[in-house]
């Protein structure tokens, strides 16, 4: 039985990580437990930057982007010489299970850091999505809702110059930002790593459409950041078209604002879910979403497996969008 835990979040920050943060820190209370805060991840842990958490050092965030307890990248803990100062880290604040809210990096980490005998449970925190067993990461959501936000008020000024927007979506090399969002914006085309594109082709619906009788004028075109050919695209386009065309990218404005209803209840069930395995001494495990509801699954397993991508939801686009 796990008397007292660390909880840390790491990589990119991601909305709802605070709302995750929080349902750890009272689930574990309201166990018995004590809860100490490490601040800016694995370089926190090292550098000894704790504080105690108390149900009130966590009022308040539930509805705050960002994370209270900060977030960094820790290139010392990618060898094992890192790890083994955590350990000690961990065992001089006497932690017996350490939550590490994150994304796959972070979640290697955990799987060392298990690995030498501190039991370490994953909770997904990253807008991408692209952590392979789990359908939902936390943070996901409301990027989302951020970037249609953002491209709807793109719309009026593409609309008014009979502009082309080819935007840029974050998502590091995975596409599913880049194609729900094309859905909800009405997007005329999405372009991701994970399916070719055919910049002809684009092209020619574009003028296709725009020489219709009361044919579109304006266009919106949505990139996967990690085709990483946006400015090429739209210069391309262009020429291809004869439609003046610019470039947005949304960049880290996705990754603030207030969380979702959606982030903020997944965020505290997985905290919460955290808290029941590491109560019960289980380490080594990531929290997922599977058919909609909360599982833990064995760490290296977890990163080992493959995701797949949105291949109906992104035929349904093309077959909607024109
Ligand atoms: P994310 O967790 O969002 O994928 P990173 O890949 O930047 O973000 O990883 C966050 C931190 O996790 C890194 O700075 C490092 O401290 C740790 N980490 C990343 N990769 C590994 C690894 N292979 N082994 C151990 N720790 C790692
Ligand atoms: O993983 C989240 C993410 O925002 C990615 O979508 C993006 O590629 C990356 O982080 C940006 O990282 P940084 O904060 O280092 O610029």
């Amino acid at each position: 039985m796990a008397k007292k835990i660390g909880v840390l979040t790491s990589g990119g920050d991601a909305p709802g990580m605070n709302a995750a943060v929080r349902a750890v820190t009272r689930a574990a209370l309201s166990k018995g437990m004590e809860v100490v805060g490490i601040q800016r991840g694995y370089v926190g842990l090292l550098n000894r930057e704790f504080e105690e958490m108390t149900a009130r050092s966590v009022s308040g965030i539930i509805q705050r982007g960002g994370t209270c307890l900060y977030t960094a990248r820790c290139p010392e803990f990618r060898n094992m010489d890192g790890v083994l100062k955590g350990k000690a880290a961990c065992e001089e604040l006497g932690l017996e299970g350490l939550v590490v809210i994150g994304g796959d990096g972070s979640f290697r980490g955990a799987g060392d850091l298990s690995s030498v005998g501190i039991p370490c449970v994953g909770i997904p925190g990253t807008i991408d999505n692209d952590i392979q067993c789990t359908e939902y990461t936390i943070g996901y959501d409301t990027a989302m809702n951020t970037a249609v936000e953002m491209i709807d008020k793109l719309r009026d000024t593409t609309q008014s110059h009979d502009r082309c927007s080819v935007v840029e979506v974050m998502g590091r090399k995975a596409g599913f930002i880049a194609v729900n969002v094309a859905i909800a914006v009405g997007a005329e085309a999405v372009i991701t790593l994970e399916r070719p594109y055919d910049l002809d082709a684009i092209a020619a619906k574009m003028v296709k459409t725009k020489n219709e009788k009361g044919g579109k004028h304006h266009f919106i075109i949505v990139v996967a950041e990690g085709v990483g050919q946006t400015e090429n695209i739209s210069r391309t386009l262009q020429e291809m078209t004869g439609i003046e065309s610019r470039v947005t990218v949304l960049g880290h404005v996705q990754r603030g604002g207030s969380p979702t209803l959606r982030d903020r209840v997944i965020a505290t069930e997985m905290g919460y879910h955290a808290v029941e395995l590491l109560e019960q001494g289980i380490g080594n495990r990531i929290i997922g979403l599977k058919d909609g509801k909360v599982y833990d699954i064995d760490l290296q397993e977890g990163l080992a497996m493959k995701k797949p991508f949105i291949d109906q939801r992104y035929d349904i686009f093309y077959d909607t969008a024109y």
